[in-house]
């Protein structure tokens, strides 16, 4: 199929299954059914992998029951939709908001457009499109609640433009992509939030290295996991995310992160409970002579397992930290069905089995403690969300982006 015939096949889909929910219990008055949209104002990006966005301010609460991605003829590759406290730009109507770490190579993207992060405080991506990736549908009575009372006043948009030939061939071409938002007024039963397992490491030239993270649950009410997402860049084989109680360990999500990096149904159906551990795990492949780090630029790479869950709403802020980042002892303790699972890819028979296990563990915390150090000495940050927006679902060359 053409893109164009893959793009119009997707719009179809789409409107065939639009995420509202039709359940009669949970839907509310039809008069509190609003749709508000957040569309790029008319864009025409002439660079290649240009990331752009806009953003709205909330006045009010609002309770997002249904994401509805607009776009024409193919130019989006991607649309993330966060919620933060404060945009990158609370000034600039449209901003250039893409590869915000990669400032001694010069950012990606058209340059006429103002460089700004996403959000400039407390990123929470709230929803995520790819081409072609299927609809995501909100359980009943769940919506995510955004706007000041969460202070979570602005809602920005990123749209990632792959492609910029249309809009140089046509001066002309402007783009209105974006997501349509149907919401209520009125709190849900249920509050959305995502939690992010990430990692930092190396994966050494020639290797299967297995980056894992693992924490134990720190709110005080139960997650109910229904959505999860992986994101890597072009070494990502396998991505997968446990609840581990009492020994115990239960898949949460497990994908190729080399699909459409989309938020898919969860595989498994338990909930989080205080007390409980979670685990993530990322088997990564490294073919080349070069070794490759966690890090923010297209060489680097990225180990993020996105878990969508909800909340009751009477709990709201009781979810704890949202975020595991640590060097994953707990995988240590997996038991071998597990091991075996969590190097498979999924739909398929291949197993990636780390080599040397112990030797590699050793040489990955070594580097790592080295690479603290220097971030630590230069001032960086660890990888952070701010730039999960970044990529996503570039098609993967052996450079890749991030976040
Ligand atoms: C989990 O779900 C994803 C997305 O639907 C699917 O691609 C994957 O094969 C599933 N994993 C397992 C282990 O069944």
């Amino acid at each position: 199929m053409t893109p164009l015939l893959v793009n119009i096949a997707a719009v179809c889909s789409l409107l065939a299954m639009p995420l509202v929910l039709t359940s009669v219990a949970s839907a509310p008055a039809a008069s509190d059914s609003n749709v508000m949209d957040l569309l790029m104002p008319g864009v025409s990006p002439k660079q290649e992998d240009t990331y752009l966005c806009t953003a709205v301010k909330l006045d009010k609460n609002r309770y997002i029951r249904a994401f509805n991605p607009q776009h024409q003829s193919g130019h989006a590759h991607h649309i993330i939709l966060t919620a933060c406290k404060e945009p990158g730009s609370a000034t600039e109507k449209v901003w250039n908001c893409g590869e915000m770490l990669t400032k001694s190579e010069g950012a990606a993207g058209d340059k006429t457009y103002k460089q700004a992060p996403q959000c400039a405080s407390d990123t929470r991506i709230i929803y995520a499109y790819a081409m072609d990736a299927p609809a995501l549908q909100l359980p009943d009575g769940v919506t995510f609640g955004v706007g000041p009372g969460f202070d979570l006043p602005w809602l920005v948009v990123q749209v990632h433009y792959k492609k910029a030939s249309d809009f140089v061939k046509n001066p002309s071409l402007k783009d209105n992509s974006g997501v349509k938002m149907t919401y209520q007024t009125t709190p849900s039963p249920k509050l959305g939030g995502v939690h992010i397992s990430l990692t930092d490491g190396v994966i050494p030239a020639h290797s299967v290295t297995h980056m894992e993270t693992s924490c134990s649950y720190d709110g005080q009410t139960t997650l109910h996991p229904f959505a999860f997402r992986t994101h890597t860049h072009s070494h990502g084989r396998v991505v997968s995310g446990y609840r581990v109680r009492d020994g115990h360990w239960s898949l949460i999500g497990s994908a190729n992160p080399q699909m459409p990096q989309m938020f898919y149904p969860v595989n498994g159906s338990g909930v989080i409970r205080p007390g409980d551990m979670l685990a993530a795990k990322c088997v990564m492949e490294n073919t080349g002579d070069k070794d490759v780090s966690i890090g923010a630029t297209q060489k680097d790479e990225m180990c993020n397992f996105y878990m969508m869950y909800w909340i009751r709403a009477d709990d709201v802020g009781k979810d704890g930290s949202r975020m595991c980042y640590t060097s994953g002892e707990l995988w240590d303790l997996a038991p071998s069905s597990v091991m075996a699972a969590s190097a498979t890819v999924p739909g398929t028979e291949r197993v990636f089995r780390e080599m040397n296990r112990e030797m590699d563990r050793m040489d990955r915390m070594m580097k790592q403690m080295l690479l603290n150090g220097e971030r630590a000495a230069s001032g960086i940050d660890m990888p952070g969300f701010e730039d999960e927006a970044n990529e996503f679902y570039a098609d993967q060359p052996e450079d890749f982006i991030e976040f």
